[in-house]
C-alpha cells in the first residue's frame, strides 16, 4: 500500500518577537485521507500562539525559521494560495455579494462569466442564492460568514483557514457553523475536497467540527517550569475515535468523555496548557 499523499507539511516553524519565543519547532502535517476533506482544529488556551501560527500557515507573516509546504509538490506556501476568514468576516461594504464574488474569481484569472457560474454554484450550496444582490449591511452575521467563505473558496487552492470562527455565536449558530465547515470540506465544486483549518480556544466546538485536533501547548522542564515557545504537543484523531462531525455528535458518550478528559488537561497546573 502506498503511503497517503501529504497536503500540508509544517517543518520546524519558530516565531520570535524580541526575546519572546512564541513558537518553537512546530512540526505537523495533514495527509490526504481518501474520500473526505480534512477539518483540522488548532486548539489551545488564549495567548499560547494560535493566531501567530495561523498567520504563518496563511503566508501572511514570515516565520523566524522553518517552513510551511503545501500542494502536490509541497512547495512553500504563497500569499493568496490559502483562503483566510478572519474573526470579523471582512467583506467590502460597497459591493453586492455577487460583485464581491466576481472580483474574487477574477483575482485568480477566471472570466466574469466563469466567476459568476462558480459563484452561483457556491451560493446555491450555502443557501445564499437569494442574497446575491444584497450589500453586506443587509446580511446577518451568519450570512456574512458564509459569504466570506464563498469569496475565499473562489480564489484559494482548496485550503481555508479560519480564526476563531465560533466566537460570539450562540449555541445554535455554533452548531450551524460546525455543519457549514464540514460542508465546505466536502464541497466538490472544483472536483476536489477542501482542507479547512480553524483556530479555537473552545473545546466543544473543536471536538464537534473537526476530524483531527492539533493541541497547542508548551513543554515543561524537569522542575516543572514552562519552556518558552508553543508547539503542537498532542493530536487527537476524531475519525479513529468514531466522533468525526455528524449532527448531534456532541451528545454521544464518547464525545462527552473526551471533552471531560480535555477539560481536565486544560486545567492541570502541571500540564502543557496552563502558565
Ligand atoms: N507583534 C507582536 N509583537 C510581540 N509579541 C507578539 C506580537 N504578536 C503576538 N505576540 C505575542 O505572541 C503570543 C501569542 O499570541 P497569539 O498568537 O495572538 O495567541 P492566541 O491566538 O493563541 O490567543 C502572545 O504572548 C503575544 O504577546
Ligand atoms: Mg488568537
Amino acid at each position: 500500500m502506498s503511503s497517503p499523499q501529504v497536503l500540508l507539511k509544517v517543518e520546524n516553524v519558530c516565531q520570535q518577537f524580541g526575546d519572546n519565543l512564541v513558537l518553537r519547532d512546530v512540526n505537523v502535517e495533514i495527509e490526504n485521507i481518501e474520500g473526505r476533506g480534512q477539518v483540522v482544529a488548532i486548539l489551545g488556551p488564549s495567548g499560547v500562539g494560535k493566531t501567530q501560527f495561523f498567520m504563518i500557515l496563511a503566508a501572511l507573516r514570515k516565520a523566524a525559521s522553518g517552513k510551511v509546504l503545501i500542494g502536490q509538490e509541497l512547495k512553500p506556501v504563497r500569499n493568496g494560495q490559502v483562503g483566510v476568514v478572519f474573526q470579523n468576516y471582512y467583506i467590502d461594504p460597497w459591493l453586492t455579494v455577487m460583485q464581491s464574488i466576481i472580483r474574487a474569481g477574477k483575482q485568480t484569472g477566471l472570466s466574469a462569466k466563469q466567476s459568476r457560474e462558480k459563484g452561483m454554484s457556491l451560493l446555491g450550496k450555502f443557501g445564499l442564492t437569494e442574497r446575491k444582490d444584497y450589500y453586506p449591511a443587509q446580511l446577518s452575521g451568519g450570512q456574512r460568514q458564509r459569504i466570506a467563505i464563498v469569496e475565499q473558496l473562489m480564489c484559494s487552492e482548496h485550503f481555508l483557514l479560519m480564526d476563531e470562527p465560533f466566537s460570539g455565536l450562540d449555541y445554535k449558530a455554533k452548531q450551524d457553523a460546525c455543519a457549514l465547515i464540514n460542508e465546505v470540506a466536502h464541497d466538490q465544486t472544483d472536483g476536489q475536497d477542501n482542507t479547512v483549518i480553524f483556530v479555537t480556544h473552545d473545546i466543544e466546538t473543536a471536538l464537534m467540527a473537526a476530524d483531527r485536533i492539533w493541541f497547542m501547548g508548551r513543554d515543561r522542564d524537569a522542575e516543572g517550569k514552562i519552556v518558552p515557545g508553543a508547539r503542537i504537543v498532542e493530536i487527537a484523531d476524531l475519525v479513529a475515535e468514531g466522533i468525526a462531525y455528524q449532527p448531534d455528535v456532541q451528545f454521544s458518550p464518547k464525545f462527552l468523555q473526551l471533552a471531560q478528559v480535555i477539560k481536565e488537561r486544560f486545567c492541570d497546573p502541571k500540564g502543557p496548557y496552563t502558565s
